[in-house]
């Protein structure tokens, strides 16, 4: 091969490498990330992203050099030289993929190994799914319907779902972890900047799929020790209730800060109850969520899982029944 040829093949290649390099970089593909764990995924992502652009800019310059140069002519009939093949190519072709290929996996197996490894001493926090409510049970043994994480410190959650098959999942910590009933998944998070970010249920889990979100808020270790201590949410007993049981992922109660749009708005409820002739407001109520079948408010679906009769303890589902009647007066 002249040398002509291979600077023309050459210079090709780093064109067409510029132009994906730009792309790439101009271009933000991965939310920030705000985990250690996910700092080591973009790692991975790159490394494999460079060694894509590299095996696509020869691949490129190796066919445009060929369009260009030996493209038949109009009217050349005759057949092309007869080649058997170029056992030295063939080796190198082989040779190069298979290592790379090899180095993809060695960083992904250490990359997996240290996202997984939760050290000696994690902060521990319980994440249930539910149809469509997302709750947390934190070392104090209090459940929220949130999420807050320590800065700097290695987090284990403990993942189940009480129903279908869901998927945690918060993209600036970039990890996704099936939730399944009857199995509890482990997943280590290593915050390394403050914030609050969405957590997204990732598995199609039934009509508030799209609603199932909740949110993270990272903290510094201090404020995470105040909020263990103090437990942020002061207020009536029956909202501890409904922010444990995940009544916000698919109702509005404003008091609450709930925005579910799923199920029933529960600010309506006085108009609701007058409408349903069910009784008292407090029997509306309680029958509403131990039997949610019984009556369904025209305008929502009949999903309410009639689950949360035997969930709920005798005396929080009094609580709850009389936080929202007296929201509703
Ligand atoms: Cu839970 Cu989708």
């Amino acid at each position: 091969m002249r040398r002509g040829s291979l600077i023309q093949l050459a210079a090709i290649a780093v064109v067409a490498a510029g132009i994906c390099v730009a792309v790439a970089l101009a271009i933000p593909w991965l939310p920030q990330a705000a985990g250690k764990e996910a700092q080591r995924i973009d790692m991975v992502y790159w490394f494999t992203t460079g060694i894509a652009i590299a095996v696509f800019s020869v691949v490129v310059s190796v066919i445009a050099y060929s369009l260009w140069k030996f493209r038949a002519r109009p009217d050349d009939d005759s057949d092309g030289p007869p080649i058997h093949g170029h056992t030295r190519l063939e080796i190198v072709w082989t040779a190069v993929p298979a290592i790379l290929v090899t180095a993809i996996s060695i960083i992904s197996a250490i990359v997996l190994a240290q996202n997984s490894n939760a050290g000696p001493n994690p902060v521990k926090i319980g994440v249930l799914a539910r149809q469509f409510a997302w709750s947390f049970t934190y070392p104090n043994g209090k459940t929220y319907g949130y999420l807050e994480l320590p800065v700097n410190r290695k987090t284990q959650l403990d993942i189940t779902s009480d129903d279908v098959i869901h998927s945690f999942w918060v993209p600036q910590l970039s990890q996704k972890q099936d939730a399944v009933p009857g199995q509890h998944n482990k997943l280590v998070v290593t915050p390394i900047t403050t914030g609050t970010f969405p957590v997204i249920c990732t598995e199609l889990c039934g009509l508030g799929h799209s609603l199932m979100r909740s949110h993270v808020t990272i903290v510094s270790q201090a404020d995470f020790t105040k909020f263990l201590k103090g437990g942020a949410t002061s207020g009536p007993p029956g909202l501890a209730v409904f922010q444990q049981f995940g009544c916000s992922g698919c109702h509005t109660l404003k008091p609450a800060g709930a925005t579910g749009t799923t199920g029933p708005d529960l600010d309506k409820l006085q108009q609701y109850a007058t409408q349903a002739h069910r009784g008292s407001l407090e029997a509306f109520i309680k029958e509403s969520i131990v039997s949610p079948g019984a009556y369904i408010q025209p305008g929502y679906q009949n999903v309410m899982p009639a689950i949360f009769g035997q969930q709920i303890p005798p005396d929080k589902l009094t609580q709850l029944v009389q936080y929202l009647a007296q929201n509703a007066k």
